[in-house]
């Protein structure tokens, strides 16, 4: 069995195949083809954090696969990362374990990668100008899919930590080649913006900004936890709601449980599920529609990738060989 660390992942993984491989899952889950029983989250209220074990199996690509991942948001007060996440894989046709991997990487590369899937699909074509809260590890990857898949020529950025967001603003400028720029006031961003991406630690709302424009596209990728929520009742009311997938986001999204709770919204207010996106059975309806994309999760997002970076780790010569008998 190989053990593959997080430098070597890094060496490995790349966005485009990372998007490629998240898009053609969805279309093997759309078919019902995947197998992914609902995750188990363990709160662990003293510490304030969340631990959640992920299994699916892919049979189009022979996937089979557990993810364990922990969220502990007070960590970053410690100077300590606020995910852990490993990943073993299993020979499908055997069971037999065949690589262990840290997956603090491959969880930012695939959230990343779902919005910028759902973004393809559902922001407006022309879509230039992205308002991000949360200058995180997530935050990274976010704006790295989403400018794979639109032509974005300025990004805002919003934290409540200034010289986390400012350095992390001179970061992607220097990856992504574009204007980026740390903002404080929402209503001149959100004014510009057609993409907006939530990817904070925050447990209740985040957004103050007044207005939306016609047509945002918005994806909300933190508050992955029922309790928690990012995005604004008002905006979870009146956009059109797309999530992952339908089980997970009724169990784990405080954003659509609690407005749920509260009768603002009701389950049937989902449109429709990334696997229904991706093959055509939902759409946007027109330039003016605001769409709420709410992402908890999928297994099936980590163990898509898994088998490319065991077989690229062969390939490389990357991974330690570790014997378990
Ligand atoms: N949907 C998914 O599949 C998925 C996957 C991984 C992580 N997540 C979630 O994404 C979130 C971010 O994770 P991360 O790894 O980037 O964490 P991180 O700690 O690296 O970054 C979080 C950032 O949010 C900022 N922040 C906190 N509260 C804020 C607020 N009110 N306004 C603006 N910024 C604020 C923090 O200062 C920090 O910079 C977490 O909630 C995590 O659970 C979701």
């Amino acid at each position: 069995m190989k053990i593959i660390s997080k430098s070597e992942v890094q060496k490995i993984i790349n966005m485009t195949d990372t998007l490629e491989y998240v898009e053609k899952v969805f279309v093997e889950y759309a078919a019902g083809k995947t197998v992914m029983p609902p995750r188990p989250v363990i709160n662990v209220e003293d510490h304030h954090g969340s631990l959640l074990i992920m299994p699916a199996y892919i049979p189009g690509s022979q996937a089979l696969g557990v993810k364990v991942v922990s969220v502990y948001p007070d960590n970053r007060a410690k100077n300590i990362r606020t995910i852990f996440a490993m990943l073993v894989l299993n020979d499908a046709s055997t069971g037999e374990p065949i690589a262990i991997m840290d997956a603090e990487v491959i969880t930012a590369y695939r959230t990343g990668a779902i919005s910028g899937v759902a973004a393809k699909y559902l922001a407006l074509e022309d879509a230039d100008t992205v308002a991000i809260w949360g200058a995180g590890v997530q935050g990274r990857q976010q704006l790295v899919a989403i400018c794979a898949v639109r032509k974005i020529k300025k990004i805002f950025v919003f934290d409540v930590n200034p010289p986390g967001r400012d350095k992390f603003v001179e970061e992607m400028k220097a990856l992504l080649g574009i204007e980026v720029v740390g903002c404080d006031n929402e209503d001149e961003a959100m004014s510009q913006s057609q993409i907006i991406i939530t990817a904070t630690t925050s447990a209740t709302p985040i957004i103050t900004g007044k207005k939306l424009q016609p047509g945002t596209f918005i994806s909300a990728v933190g508050g992955s936890t029922s309790q928690k929520q990012e995005i604004p009742e008002h905006i979870v009311g009146s956009a059109t709601i797309i999530v992952d997938g339908y089980g997970a986001a009724l169990k784990d999204a405080g954003d659509l449980l609690i407005p749920i709770s509260k009768g603002i919204i009701t389950e049937k207010s989902v449109k429709g599920d990334l696997g229904e996106v991706v093959t055509g059975k939902v759409k946007r309806s027109n330039k003016e529609e605001i769409i709420l994309f709410k992402t908890v999760g999928l297994a099936l997002q980590d163990i898509c990738v898994a088998p490319h970076i065991y077989k690229k780790a062969l390939e490389m010569g990357l991974g330690t060989e570790v014997s378990m008998s």
